[in-house]
């Protein structure tokens, strides 16, 4: 009821009077009444003195995944937002909320998106606003908070917190966030609260632009942003535009217009198996994000036991059995949801044999390297040197073959579109060395590979096999034995000599066992960072996918000595790819069945992700799913949308684009079409100056728009718009922009 209001400062003077109606966790000595510590595994002094504000505060020091914990005897829905005074080494910490009687937890909101700036020598204030909660933006769900944890990450956190207080109100002070030039002739405004737009002048190179219309838009999903869509009467120019309204003011430089062209006739047919994901949450997620594929994978599905509901973890957890939902029910909603599926199929010889075993018990095992945080009698299956331990199998699964995997199928109620043949087997020993001790060989990949694809193209005979689901470029060209292997093999990279393989398997048997060449792709060059250079290398890398230019900003650029194929250090995946079928295995499709936009959460990543899916499209890649399950409002998620949301998507088509000066480090133009409708996507990388196209052939008349980025944020916008002969088409920047001509 309170969550309307929004408050946009974040520096509150650092001690705040508590209002009457507000709840206090924390100020000086102790938890407030009510409050119950239910941390774990972390070093916590609620009367430190060493920093505080008042009398003491609250020093934590957790290890990897530990966590800070409150809970209250009762329950807080009811509060507008919580506040409280932190200060640290900007920590590595995410703040969620849980509701115990029904086991809900919130999103997790990362310290980093509620303040860049935390400092170790004094607190910042800070606040959650639940009506928009950091990030996203998106209100916190409904359900009876009780809990409040932070938690570290991976490599633990130290910080100190004081003055914990859920507030009863929260005050929105009205505020213009940005105003940039969009399309033709549109100056977009994003405001929280109730601004007045009379107070909005624009100019143009001096001249002042008199507004047509105003059109405004709240998204339904993060309604505490709006968007007003002032229409100009005149298209815009190069130039200075100047936006003021009160004391804010925006200024952006159009640049000159480049041109383009578009040719709808030159077209091939989009494959929209290209617009997949991994584990799509639900049927609105699919709906939302117009999930076409939805796969069934990732390291845990090789120990995946259909008919116990059972798998293990693997090296990613401490090799602990868990239930697993099963897959013919999952199959079942996600086809109801209108995506196909890929099932993945174990094909090493051992399946999870409960929901609760491990490889690696304390009790057999007392030298590991380490254990699990939450379940410390698991070990993680290393000697203190790092070596593999060798194992009994028997303990935490039982044997499964060829036999066990017909019956399986043959059982399913619901048929998936594809099967997959287990995912990156080839790197089994480092993922599941409990069950598979030796690396695993060219041959032994192979004959998994034939076994498997036999019993399940016996079991289902419509069934499309996508396989070896190949980890990363290293192991494209050779083995986990190593380039022995491949000498032994004629010297063939692995792919290739995969692919000849399974061509002659047909030729002597009479069927085609491989229908997909399934790889995985991970850019390789490495922008964790996530500074300005690695924003910009993060929106340089889609060039990966393609160009015959590029050399790789990693590893593969400098070294690649196992690769035996021309361009080592040029990867232009897609192509290459289609080469090595072509030369190898004519008629076999290409799926990448993980991959992703480097990171989810920004815009960048985002922005990689919407380039990548409208090259899969112009490059005419057969299938891709991405790894993992994208946040529908984080930046990868809003690509998703942006090319499918909600049945409105890009042309089955891809039409011929050719721009004057291509320059796809910072522009990225893709076009389609489908029932004479053109459908256009058009990407800005760079990170602040608009760019502005205008392209041949592009009908005049109305367009539905929608876009996402820009200086307020990512959100999910959208508007319609008319466009004339002339026109150009001004993109802001670090903004990706849909349209679909009406
Ligand atoms: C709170 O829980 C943590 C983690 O279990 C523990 O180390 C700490 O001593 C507890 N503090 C108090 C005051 O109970
Ligand atoms: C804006 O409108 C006024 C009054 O209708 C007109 O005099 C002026 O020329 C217009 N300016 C532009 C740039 O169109
Ligand atoms: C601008 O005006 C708004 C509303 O009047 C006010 O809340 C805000 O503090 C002002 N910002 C600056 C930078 O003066
Ligand atoms: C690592 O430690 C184990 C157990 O102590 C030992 O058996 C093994 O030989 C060691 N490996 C190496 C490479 O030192
Ligand atoms: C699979 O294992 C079962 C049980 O041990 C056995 O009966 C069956 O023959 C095996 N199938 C194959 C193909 O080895
Ligand atoms: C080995 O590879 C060469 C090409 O590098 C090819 O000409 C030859 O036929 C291959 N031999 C076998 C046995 O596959
Ligand atoms: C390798 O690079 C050269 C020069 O950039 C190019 O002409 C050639 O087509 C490339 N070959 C392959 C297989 O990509
Ligand atoms: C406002 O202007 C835009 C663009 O010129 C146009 O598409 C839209 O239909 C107009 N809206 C109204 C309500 O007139």
């Amino acid at each position: 009821m309170l969550h309307q209001l929004k408050l946009v400062s974040l520096t509150l003077a650092a001690l705040q009077l508590v209002q009457a109606d507000d709840l206090t966790i924390y100020q000086d000595g102790s938890l407030a009444a009510g409050w119950e510590n239910w941390s774990w595994s972390s070093t916590i002094d609620f009367a430190a003195t060493d920093l505080f504000l008042g009398t003491s505060s609250i020093s934590v020091t957790s290890d990897e995944w530990a966590a800070l914990s409150v809970k209250l005897e009762g329950t807080f829905p009811q509060y507008a937002g919580l506040r409280f005074d932190i200060a640290g080494a900007q920590p590595d910490i995410s703040i969620s909320f849980s509701a115990t009687d029904t086991d809900t937890t919130s999103p997790s909101i990362a310290l980093s998106a509620i303040s860049k700036e935390v400092n170790a020598d004094d607190f910042t204030s800070l606040l959650i606003d639940f009506s928009a909660l950091p990030g996203t933006g998106a209100p916190i769900p409904e359900a009876n908070w009780d809990r409040i944890t932070l938690q570290a990450g991976q490599n633990g956190a130290s910080y100190h917190l004081d003055n914990v207080v859920l507030v009863e109100s929260i005050v929105v002070q009205p505020e213009f966030l940005s105003a940039e030039p969009l399309a033709n002739n549109i100056v977009a405004v994003t405001t929280v609260g109730d601004v007045d737009l009379h107070s909005i002048s624009i100019k143009l190179n001096g001249k002042s632009m008199n507004i047509s219309n105003t059109t405004t838009y709240s998204p339904p999903d993060t309604p505490s942003k709006t968007i007003n869509y002032l229409s100009l009467r005149s298209s815009f120019v190069a130039g200075q535009l100047i936006i003021t309204a009160n004391n804010f003011t925006a200024e952006h430089t159009i640049p000159t217009v480049q041109s383009g062209s578009i040719q709808q006739s030159v077209k091939h047919p989009i494959n929209p198996h290209i617009y997949g994901v991994n584990f799509p949450t639900d049927a609105s997620y699919i709906d939302t994000l117009g999930v076409t594929l939805s796969r069934w994978g990732g390291n845990a599905e090789t120990a995946y036991n259909p008919f116990g509901g059972f798998t293990n973890a693997g090296a990613d957890w401490y090799f602990e059995n868990r239930a697993n939902d099963n897959a013919d029910d999952w199959i079942e909603w996600v086809h109801g949801a209108g995506s196909d599926a890929l099932l993945t199929i174990p094909a090493l010889d051992w399946v999870s044999k409960d929901a609760a075993s491990y490889s690696f018990p304390e009790s057999l095992y007392p030298e590991q390297q380490g254990f699990d945080p939450y379940n410390g009698v698991a070990g993680n299956g290393l000697f203190a040197n790092g070596s593999y331990i060798p194992n009994d199998p028997n303990l935490a699964y039982i044997p499964w073959n060829t036999t066990a995997a017909k019956q399986w199928l043959s059982g399913l109620k619901n048929t998936p579109t594809f099967v997959a043949i287990d995912n990156e087997i080839e790197i089994a020993r480092g993922t599941h060395h409990d069950m598979h001790f030796d690396p695993v060989s060219y041959d032994e990949e192979r004959q998994r590979v034939i076994d498997f694809a036999t019993v399940a193209k016996e079991a289902m005979p419509n069934v499309q096999v996508v396989a070896p689901s190949t980890c990363a470029w290293w192991f494209y060209w050779t083995s986990d034995v190593g380039l022995s292997d491949t000498a032994a093999h004629n010297n063939t990279d692995f792919l290739p000599w995969f692919l000849q393989e399974m061509a002659k398997h047909e030729k002597s048997s009479g069927r085609r066992l491989l229908d997909y060449l399934d790889i995985h792709y991970y850019f390789a060059p490495d922008t964790s960072a996530n500074d300005a250079a690695a924003k910009a290398l993060r929106l340089r890398a889609t060039r990966s996918f393609w160009d015959p230019s590029y050399v790789d900003e990693s590893w593969i650029g400098t070294s690649d000595p196992q690769n035996h194929q021309p361009n080592a250090t040029i990867v232009q995946l897609i192509p290459r790819m289609k080469t090595l079928i072509a030369e190898n295995y004519p008629g076999t499709k290409l799926s990448i069945s993980e991959w992703n936009g480097m990171n989810d959460q920004d815009i960048t990543g985002g922005l990689a992700t919407a380039d990548s899916l409208g090259l899969f499209g112009q490059y005419g890649l057969d299938a891709a799913t991405y790894w993992a399950t994208p946040d529908q409002l984080s930046p990868a998620g809003l690509a998703y949308w942006l090319f499918r949301g909600h049945g409105t998507y890009f042309g089955s088509s891809s039409v011929q684009v050719k721009l004057a000066n291509p320059d796809p480090d910072t522009v990225g133009v893709y076009a389609a079409t489908e029932n004479s409708k053109l459908s256009l996507v058009i990407l800005n990388k760079n990170p602040s100056t608009p760019i502005s196209y205008k392209f041949s052939n592009i009908p005049s008349g109305a367009y539905f728009m929608r876009h996402f980025g820009g200086a307020a944020g990512a959100a999910k916008w959208q508007t319609t718009i008319t466009l004339k002969g002339g026109d150009s088409l001004v993109v802001p920047p670090y903004t990706a922009v849909f349209l679909l001509q009406q």
